[in-house]
């Protein structure tokens, strides 16, 4: 799980970290920077999926000149906070800490290049990559204090391991074939680069979650694709379909009572709903709203999920009431290991419901007055935080503004402040 992510110069972060739980919400108002932690977190996802520092930041075409990634929002220049020459993001999972510094080449193409790069654990640096001017990065693998003398024998390490890498791409995803400690390669290095690999950014649209799909195609896509194929394999499994059709009623009560999955000619399978009244209603002509929720709930009900999913506005289009149900199952679902929630939300209903536990990993994104930077802050750590969430409830505190209030006070921006 990754525990938090320090964010230098990144975008419009001067130097903040946000803290991360099972299940972490972002507040904040609009343009305060929350799409910006989520371009952090798609950064980090980009070096997890082994790309260049161009094509994580840039966007990569495939052999077949399809979009494979989508790159991060806005101009190549606005990647790093304006006015500065680098940025730096910093991720903490278990016990290991990865930090890597971004800047650009000084002479000729201006390109990306990785700075510096460090894996830290407890035990020690695991390696360090630094860049030599506008030269190839030197990967210096330092194991030599990790492993006791006679295991180093053993697996045939020197005492420095030296490298040399490519500049243009984080050393993390470089360090494979090299002479390397397996030990240290498969606890620290592989594995946190899984741990990148594995998130996922959904941003589900209706109009994909209406699209039929090709049998065997058993993932939901990120706007959403596949969802009767999806549902379709969960219904399936008698006690999967069991827990979905509970929470379904449990939700919508009227919309939703079962699902059928008819075949048209050309082999695609399309989603309907059987309605409590016993119609028949096909996913073209349900809310918006029914079909964000039911994509949700496959998701979260779906074969083992995990690793990390990143939900711009979940609330979005769904009623207080579902957004409920919503929250329990999320928090019910990421108190499983290796399965972490975060989300963006302008709902103070959805706020005020979170759990003791969600509380403590909710943060707030404010751009104070006169300043151009803005800082996050978890909400529990703002004066009186806990008294007044039980006394008004979290979301009055949103709705009227009061996380700004209190941030301005503790900031020292406003007259009175120390
Ligand atoms: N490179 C940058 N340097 C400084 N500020 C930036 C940079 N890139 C974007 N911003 C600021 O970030 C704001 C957008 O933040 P965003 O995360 O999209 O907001 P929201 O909280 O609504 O999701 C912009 O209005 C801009 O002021
Ligand atoms: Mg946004």
């Amino acid at each position: 799980m990754i525990t938090s992510v320090r964010l230098v110069n990144f975008k419009n972060f001067a130097d903040e970290t946000l803290r991360a739980g099972p299940f972490t919400v972002i507040v904040g108002a609009n343009a305060s920077g929350k799409s910006n932690i989520r371009d952090a977190f798609r950064f980090l996802h980009g070096v997890g999926r082994g790309y260049t520092l161009a094509e994580i930041i840039g966007g990569k075409y495939g052999d077949g000149g399809q979009i494979e990634w989508a790159g991060i929002r806005g101009a190549m220049e606005e990647i790093i906070r304006f006015g500065q020459p680098s940025f730096s993001l910093q991720v903490e999972e278990k016990d290991a800490v990865y930090k890597i510094v971004v800047g650009r080449n000084e002479s000729g193409d201006a390109a990306f290049r990785v700075n510096r790069e460090t894996l830290k654990t407890q035990l020690g640096t695991i390696f360090t990559s630094t860049s030599v001017g506008d030269g190839p990065v030197n990967v210096q693998f330092d194991v030599l204090h990790l492993l006791p003398r006679k295991k180093r024998d053993a697996a045939g390490i020197d005492d420095i391991a030296h490298a040399e890498g490519r500049p243009n791409q984080p050393g993390l995803t470089q360090i494979q074939g090299h002479k390397m400690s397996p030990w240290v390669q498969e606890y620290y290095a592989d594995g946190l680069k899984k741990v990148l690999a594995k998130m996922r950014f959904l941003d589900l649209e209706p109009y994909q979650l209406r699209q039929p799909a090709f049998p065997g195609q058993t993932v939901l896509g990120d706007r959403g694709e596949h969802l009767p194929t999806v549902l379709q394999a969960i219904c399936e499994d008698s006690q999967r379909k069991e827990t979905l059709v509970a929470w379904i009623s449990e939700l919508t009560p009227m919309d939703v009572r079962d699902f059928e999955f008819p075949t048209d000619p050309s082999g695609r399978v399309h989603l309907a709903f059987l309605e409590a009244d016993g119609r028949k209603v096909s996913a073209c002509a349900a809310a918006d709203g029914t079909l964000r929720f039911l994509a949700m709930l496959a998701l979260l009900l779906g074969p083992d999920p995990n690793g990390l999913y990143f939900f711009e506005e979940i609330d979005n289009g769904i009623h207080p009431a579902r957004q409920w149900l919503l929250l329990e199952l999320i928090e019910k679902q990421t108190a499983k290991q290796g399965f972490q929630v975060i989300t963006t939300t302008h709902s103070p209903d959805l706020l005020t419901m979170v759990n003791d536990e969600t509380f403590k990993n909710t943060s707030v994104v404010c751009r104070l007055e006169e300043a151009d930077d803005a800082i996050i802050r978890p909400v529990a750590e703002l004066p009186r935080a806990g008294e007044l969430r039980t006394s008004q409830g979290l979301g009055n505190l949103l709705s009227g503004g009061w996380m700004e209030t209190a941030l301005a006070f503790t900031e020292g921006y406003d007259e009175g402040g120390a």
